[in-house]
């Protein structure tokens, strides 16, 4: 063996990736440094451990910023994050160290729409009130007798007395049409949605699903239709500075009285106080949310919990047994890519 022979190139993994760990330990030709508590990778083990790293795969909670960047030194190539979302990562910084950055879009899709149809579902048949009727007794008391409007919320599927109903995306990217296709089932008659400057073919894109879906209408609208005419608004746009708090008091006053709000994007598109008063005040009928702007710090205290039409989950979007170790391959699959100078199956590009 010649003693000329390179130093593997050293990868940090920021948590254990479970079943998808072999991936990793099987490669032979890298320098694996693991942290393998099963809880978030503190910063300063994480400062300790990236000097001289080729790779290191992050999660949401790890921020990819300037200190990162210093302390592993010049030479990190990749940085492989285990999710779709990536505002923990510094792009433009990125882009000018030269360091590639993965992914994980695609096979979360379907796991995050069928979470935002549930929290539809939820948010519109009271999931806190039902599940604290049963849960403290109430049902069985004798006071709580079946009644005709007791427990009611605005239904999801279109209804004899109600025909119509009309779906609004913040968004209208790949899990935002995953959840509309989902939506046909549930009658719903009409789509609006905001995004980017409509490219070239999304004319042509939004004829073909409006003919599949068979929609009365699907349309790019600004925010103030979006807000003032959806049945159900979606928020699915990606965080960052440049959707930061888009729902913001005058997005929600405009809002229908029987409207929802569901968020499975990122908490910081939507201001939390001001949803907090939109409920407080009914300008709209309820809210699903899988993030919350300042999460995880979100306690019992906080003005949304306490919120009763406020259904809230602790950012579960993917978590499903099948996309978390398909999000996790994907996220092995764009480091060794990264690494070794290929194409990766999703790499994110300023
Ligand atoms: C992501 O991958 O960014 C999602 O928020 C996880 O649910």
């Amino acid at each position: 063996m010649s003693p000329l022979r390179e130093a593997k190139p050293k990868v940090v993994v920021c948590r254990s990736l479970g079943p998808a760990m072999p991936l990793l330990a099987q490669q032979a030709d890298i320098d694996l440094v693991v942290w393998s508590e099963d809880r978030s990778c503190p910063r300063p083990w994480l400062l300790e451990n990236i000097p001289g790293a080729a790779g290191v795969i992050v999660l949401l909670g790890d921020k990819v910023d300037e200190e990162f960047v210093r302390a592993a030194g010049p030479g990190l190539k990749v940085v492989s994050t285990m999710s779709v979302g990536y505002e923990h990562i510094d792009l433009p910084l990125m882009a000018r160290h030269n360091i590639r950055v993965g992914y994980t879009p695609d096979v979360l899709t379907e796991a995050v729409a069928d979470i935002t149809i549930m929290l539809a579902l939820m948010a519109g048949r009271n999931d806190n009130n039902v599940y604290s009727t049963v849960k403290n007794g109430d049902w069985a008391r004798p006071n709580f007798a079946w009644s005709p409007f007791k427990l009611c919320g605005p239904q999801l599927s279109t209804t004899l007395s109600s025909p119509t109903r009309t779906a609004g995306f913040l968004g209208f990217g790949r899990i935002a049409q995953a959840t509309l296709a989902r939506l046909v089932g549930f009658g719903v008659t009409h789509a609006l949605y905001t995004g980017n400057p409509a490219s070239s073919n999304s004319s042509v894109r939004d004829e073909e699903l409006k003919t599949r879906h068979r929609l009365q209408a699907l349309e790019r609208v600004d925010v103030d239709r979006l807000a003032r005419e959806s049945d159900i608004l979606f928020v699915l746009t990606p965080g960052g500075a440049g959707t930061y708090h888009l729902v913001d008091e005058a997005f929600l006053r405009k809002m229908k009285p029987l409207s929802l709000l569901v968020n499975t994007s990122r908490g910081s598109v939507v201001d939390s106080d001001a949803l907090a008063k939109a409920l407080k005040e009914n300008w709209i009928w309820g809210a699903g949310l899988d993030v919350v702007e300042g999460e995880p710090l979100i306690t019992e205290d906080h003005p949304l919990v306490k919120e009763p039409r406020c259904v809230i989950v602790p950012h579960i979007g993917s978590a499903t047994f099948e996309t978390r170790l398909d999000m996790a391959t994907r996220a092995v699959e764009n480091l060794f890519a990264g690494l070794f100078g290929r194409d990766m199956p999703a790499e994110l590009r300023v």
